[in-house]
């Protein structure tokens, strides 16, 4: 048993090498800091590793490792980040994707900022009662898995955008790793070949998925070599044609043809009709750190200042780390975030979104007296009773690059669900979203589980679709200090919020600050849920008198993120120890 004090203070000594895997694996069955369980392996976890120069940190070693070699090659880091992204399109089918979107977030050498949206969008047949059965009902099958379910994708157009504004490398350069992926296959791993096998029956509804993602109906093992050639061609063209290899021509054609077999409102116009923007990000400060984070359609940067706003008020240190008031104020933070989330927070292409307001340290204020003034511990009375809290997978993914200039890219997309639609376009190799899924059910169903039918994000023809994507840096002083992000639905910005508060409030070191338990409020329903020995059994009981629902939960986010020594200025990549593919690369 390790002594958690002895632990800690070589810890604190070399902080910046110890590994996300030793810190688990070390204080697995050692006393925890603040009488809490101590943690242990979640999954077999990776090293951190420290680089000099550039660095990426992404959910598949082979994509990491295309990033790094394009940084080494002269590449900035968006040509990286590009870079990285094609790759995990081939090798991380479950979110890697060119048939959904995601949101990047930029900090450039001299600390100018700024956020590419290329999230998917509704089609121009949408409308807001889209996901009602022929009874008028409304049908989760509809909303979530069907060919109505997949939004007008974002990637290619957003990859495109960064490259052209802001990467120096050749375009085909950056496209070309990912071709000879797919076209000359890529080792499955173990963690690829499992989540194949469990997917398969599912894939059985979609032939060319199911042919994709299998030996002949049978699941890929361990160190079997996926080859995905209909994917190799369509990144061809992309890496040929740049965007119009995707928005026009065969694979627009493909695409087209898929949804009109299927019943799905995705036309050639529709993609024609696709542009990423650009936006100016959501900033806030946090006790001295600058936050950079993603605006609306992203609820993510938006509720993470809020939140941070709040806490900034408290001594939140002081509370201990993961007690019970701990606990106990991140939720209430976290419950009236995600309440402003679902009253306000749309595309602010079509929404009036009130995002200064939000993210006000006045607001912030007037939410800090209101908890204040609740009974000691007690959850807010406006709130409704505890109801099961659907479980949100981790079926997204987040990577973070930087370069030897500083320059900071974040990075998180998605097809939503895992695999997202489970349908592949024959012909074109690629998966498409299941992102319609993100708009609200309809109008006006609000329900205890979950489900919210607030106007701003119903489906409406080219409308974005709320997100919770958290693609977030952190600076201090015109440094660089952090790129961090993570998958999960809305646990995402959760997840987002505790690395800020671990780095800045308990100043865990990087690799302490990814791998500590995390806890995740929505609002509804009035649910909190705790990652698995999150804290002790009496804690968690202290915490349910003082009027928390408590819900335990394996996992919470796969952080992959990036942190700078301030004493040395080296990069420390951290993959999320819950996810053993998870892969830093730098030099
Ligand atoms: O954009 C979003 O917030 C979601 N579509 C992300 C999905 C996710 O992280 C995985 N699963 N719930």
């Amino acid at each position: 048993m390790i002594d958690f004090e002895t632990f800690a203070s070589r810890f604190r000594a070399r902080p910046w090498l110890l590994s996300a895997a030793a810190l688990l694996s070390l204080s697995a069955g050692g006393c925890g800091q603040n009488g809490q369980p101590a943690l242990e392996a979640v999954r077999s976890a990776q090293d951190v590793v420290e680089a000099e120069t550039g660095m990426v940190v992404s959910a598949y070693p082979d994509a990491s490792e295309i990033g790094t070699e394009v940084l080494r090659a002269g590449g900035n880091a968006v040509d990286a980040a590009i870079a990285t992204g094609f790759a995990l399109a081939v090798t991380h089918p479950t979110a890697g994707n060119i048939g959904g979107g995601g949101f990047m977030v930029i900090r450039f050498p001299d600390g100018r900022t700024t956020a590419l949206d290329f999230r998917e969008k509704a089609p121009l047949a949408a409308h807001p009662e889209m996901f009602l059965d022929e009874s008028g009902e409304y049908s989760a099958q509809v909303h979530h898995y069907s060919h109505l379910a997949v939004g007008v994708p974002g990637t290619v157009a957003g990859f495109a955008h960064a490259h052209e504004s802001y990467g120096s490398a050749e375009w085909r350069d950056l496209v070309d790793p990912a071709v000879g992926l797919a076209r000359d296959g890529f080792v499955v791993r173990e963690r690829l070949a499992r989540s194949l096998e469990r997917m398969l029956p599912r894939f059985e509804t979609y032939p060319t998925t199911h042919a994709q993602f299998s030996k002949d109906g049978s699941p890929y093992q361990p160190g079997d070599t996926l080859v995905q050639a209909d994917l190799g061609a369509t990144l061809e063209r992309i890496r040929d044609e740049g965007r119009a290899g995707f928005y026009a021509g065969t694979t627009a054609r493909l695409l087209a043809e898929e949804m009109e077999r299927g019943g799905g409102a995705i036309t050639e116009e529709d993609l024609a009709r696709y542009q990423a923007q650009e936006r100016a990000p959501v900033t806030g400060t946090y006790r001295g750190f600058d936050v950079i984070s993603m605006p609306p359609p992203s609820s993510g940067g938006t509720a993470l200042v809020e939140m941070l706003n709040v806490l900034e008020g408290w001594d939140v240190a002081a509370m201990g780390h993961n007690s019970p008031e701990h606990a106990h104020h991140l939720v209430e933070v976290m419950r009236r975030a995600f309440r402003d989330r679902a009253t306000y927070l749309a595309d602010p292409d079509f929404a009036d979104v009130p995002v200064e307001r939000l993210t006000s340290k006045e607001y912030a204020a007037e939410l800090r007296a209101v908890v204040e003034a609740g009974q000691a511990g007690a959850s807010s009375p406006e709130d409704v009773s505890a109801a099961a809290v659907a479980p949100e997978s981790a079926e997204t993914t987040h990577y973070s690059v930087v370069d030897g200039d500083g320059m900071a890219v974040s990075v998180t997309y998605t097809l939503e669900a895992g695999y997202g639609s489970m349908i592949t376009v024959p012909g074109a190799g690629f998966l498409l979203n299941n992102e319609m899924g993100d708009f609200n059910a309809r109008p006006g169903l609000t329900t205890e589980t979950g489900l919210i039918g607030t106007e701003p994000n119903l489906a409406r023809p080219e409308q974005r679709m709320l997100s919770s994507m958290t693609p977030t840096i952190l600076a201090r002083d015109g440094a660089l200090v952090a790129v961090v992000g993570s998958p999960g639905g809305r646990t995402i910005i959760n997840t987002v919020l505790q690395i800020v508060v671990n780095t800045v409030d308990f100043e865990m070191a990087p690799a302490q600050a990814v791998a500590s338990r995390r806890l995740h409020h929505q609002w509804l329903p009035n649910v909190v849920r705790l990652e698995e020995r999150y804290m002790s059994a009496e804690d968690a009981a202290v915490l349910e008198e003082m009027g928390h629902a408590i819900d335990w939960r394996s996992s919470q986010g796969i952080a992959h993120c990036i942190f700078v020594d301030p004493a040395t200025g080296a990069l420390v990549g951290v993959p999320d120890p819950r996810d053993s593919d998870g892969t830093a690369a730098g030099y």
